[in-house]
């Protein structure tokens, strides 16, 4: 989730982009790089880190053109390095981009077959280089940037500019967000309104597929065919702040609502659906070491343990391996039987984590292959493992964990997913139709967070009481883990989670009438024992919240809440669950009038035991 920006006018660019550049430092912090024209040449500067490392080169040597774009970048394809960092140019050309494309390789060898010296290890330089190629061609910036546009596939805001027509800005998006906006003799363009907001309040959100060219004189708006487009100019009424939360009162609710993209971005490009494979290049572990592994273990803390969690019962069920989970911090100090060759997964949002690091350590000194899932690109868990799978969450800043949650599962589906194939415990058809289900897990988790109001009502109903109980059975038992954790971090409520057929065994002395219990009862093969349990706790008159199948019309009369989650396979049942959980968890908490996004005593990142 990288932030783009751009300006055309008269003003010095320079000066506007880092301005602007200070509001988009949210999105994505590892570096940060401008491009001016300048006497006739695009100047860039770039800088690894924070903004100010890119403020302090540019005070060493001034740029004076008033045409720029600029980038600031959260990294997925190559580690952050000033080389790595946007804008890329060709030649003549420079662009931005924010986002994904998924046959930069195929493009890539094309283009170098064609002559063209790739500077980078990212996606996004390839579209530099078809926009040179496609003037070279003869075309003005506008056309050529719709034949680059139109060879594209993924998810992108692109911003470019050239030397022969200083006096145009291109842009255009397809699955990542991109705002224009016109001053006073100038244009603007932006991942989000924040930095326009110091030149206009009236902004216009351009759609998949649009493509927008900016001058001095306004912007217009057409198709990626060149026929004309109205879109409606709308005046933003947020303060900066409000704005850098895209209009969400807490990161924490932004960051649940970004889950259907961080879904589909950790899924992007990454599976060939004719062989009904998953395609994980960073993996850099071969068949036949995944084949010959003795076990499987996995290692995390915090929310992040419980994907692990999640992972055991996935693996387990479509791979036919045993899986060990564990804590980072028991792990290190006990004495793990792990051998020579097994495959060692430590699952981190910011791959700081001290006792999951140590724990990764320890594995690789006994010999295991150390995979990582991680969000922060070249954090140092991704540095010291032997492959990776990023998930593409982008920053994630409030302190509870939810989209970065969301892409860790999706991720272990992908590995599970390569993991069957390759030991041939599923087949072409069972891959594909996993990928099949994979792509419909987007579209599930949107239905969920479009019924807001129903959390609300909910959160109404409860938000006084003082313990809750979450129970779940099989794959969901991580999720009633993860739903009381989300609860007590952000409302300091008192909240269990417990395997449901546990409860008899402890907890069910604690039930009463003031004790709600959220129960995870998708329509699968426990399903069964999920409802006796319930009935237990009906009998000792707790209030129940049921979170159902679509399907379901049993529980109706059971339950004093019932949530129906769309119809998935039980094992893809974890993620729109969690994204309910997460909003009945927020809304209880907003209601009690709690700093949601930074709760206390409680740190994003842990970086000591
Ligand atoms: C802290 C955070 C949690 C997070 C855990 C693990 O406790 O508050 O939200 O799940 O650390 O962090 P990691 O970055 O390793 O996923």
């Amino acid at each position: 989730m990288c932030g783009i920006i751009g300006y055309i006018g008269n003003d010095n660019a320079a000066d506007v982009l880092i301005e602007g550049l200070k509001r988009l430092e949210y999105r994505g912090y590892d570096s940060a790089g401008i491009a001016v024209l300048q006497h006739g040449r695009i100047e860039i500067r770039r800088s690894v880190g924070k903004l100010l490392h890119l403020e302090d080169a540019l005070k060493k040597e001034l740029l004076s053109g008033t045409v720029g774009i600029g980038h600031t970048r959260w990294a997925t394809h190559g580690k952050p390095s000033e080389q790595n960092a946007h804008p890329h140019r060709s030649g003549n050309v420079v662009i931005v981009h924010n986002g994904i494309i998924e046959n930069y390789l195929a493009h890539k060898r094309r283009l170098e077959t064609a002559g063209y010296r790739f500077q980078s290890e990212t996606d996004t330089e390839v579209i530099a280089h078809l926009l040179a190629l496609h003037m070279e061609e003869g075309h003005s910036l506008e056309q050529a940037f719709r034949a680059t546009v139109r060879e594209l596939h993924g998810s992108y805001a692109i911003a470019g500019l050239c030397v022969s027509e200083p006096e145009t800005l291109v842009v255009t998006k397809s699955g990542c967000p991109l705002v224009v906006g016109q001053g006073d003799k100038a244009a603007f363009l932006a991942s989000d309104v924040t930095p326009l907001l110091a030149h206009t309040r009236h902004v216009t959100f351009l759609e998949d597929g649009d493509i927008g060219t900016l001058t001095p004189l306004g912007v217009t708006v057409t198709g990626v065919d060149g026929h004309p487009v109205h879109r409606d100019e709308v005046r933003i009424d947020w303060n900066a702040e409000a704005a850098e939360k895209g209009g969400y009162p807490h990161f924490m609710l932004k960051e649940i609502h970004e889950q259907p993209q961080a879904i589909l971005d950790t899924l992007r490009g990454r599976y060939s659906y004719d062989s009904g494979e998953a395609d994980l290049p960073d993996l850099a572990i071969t068949p036949d070491q995944l084949r010959d592994a003795r076990s499987i273990w996995i290692v995390a803390c915090g929310t992040s343990w419980h994907a692990g969690m999640v992972g055991k019962y996935l693996l387990e069920e479509l791979v036919h391996k045993p899986v060990q989970v564990d804590i980072g911090s028991e792990f290190r100090y006990r004495n793990p039987m792990v051998q020579e060759g097994d495959v060692f997964i430590a699952l981190s949002q910011s791959g700081e984590t001290a006792d999951t690091l140590a724990a990764a350590r320890e594995a690789r000194r006994l010999g295991a292959y150390v995979l990582s899932i991680v969000n922060v690109v070249g954090s140092t868990l991704a540095r010291e493992s032997d492959g990776v799978i990023y998930t593409r969450c982008g920053p994630e800043i409030s302190v509870a964990s939810t989209k970065a949650f969301t892409g860790q599962v999706m991720a272990l589906y992908l590995l599970a997913l390569h993991v069957g194939r390759v030991r041939q415990v599923l087949s072409v058809e069972d891959g594909q139709w996993w990928l099949d289900q994979f792509m419909a897990l987007p579209g599930h988790v949107e239905r969920v967070i479009k019924r807001e109001a129903e959390f609300v009502a909910m959160a109404h109903r409860f938000y006084e009481k003082k313990n809750f109980l979450y129970l779940g059975r099989g794959i969901n038992y991580p999720i009633a883990l993860e739903g009381a954790l989300k609860l007590k971090e952000i409302s300091y409520i008192h909240a269990e989670g417990y395997a449901a057929g546990e409860m008899k065994h402890g907890p069910i002395a604690l039930i009463d009438e003031d004790m709600p219990v959220v129960v995870l009862a998708p329509r699968d093969r426990l399903y069964e024992k999920t409802v006796s349990n319930l009935m237990e706790v009906k009998a000792r008159s707790a209030p129940v919240i049921a979170f159902v199948s679509e399907s379901e019309q049993e529980l109706e009369a059971l339950a004093d809440c019932v949530f129906r989650i769309p119809n998935t396979h039980a094992l893809l049942s974890p993620i729109p669950f969690t994204a309910a959980l997460q909003l009945l968890a927020y809304h209880i908490a907003t209601l009690r009038n709690i700093d949601v996004d930074r709760p206390r005593n409680l740190a994003k990142s842990v970086t000591v035991e």
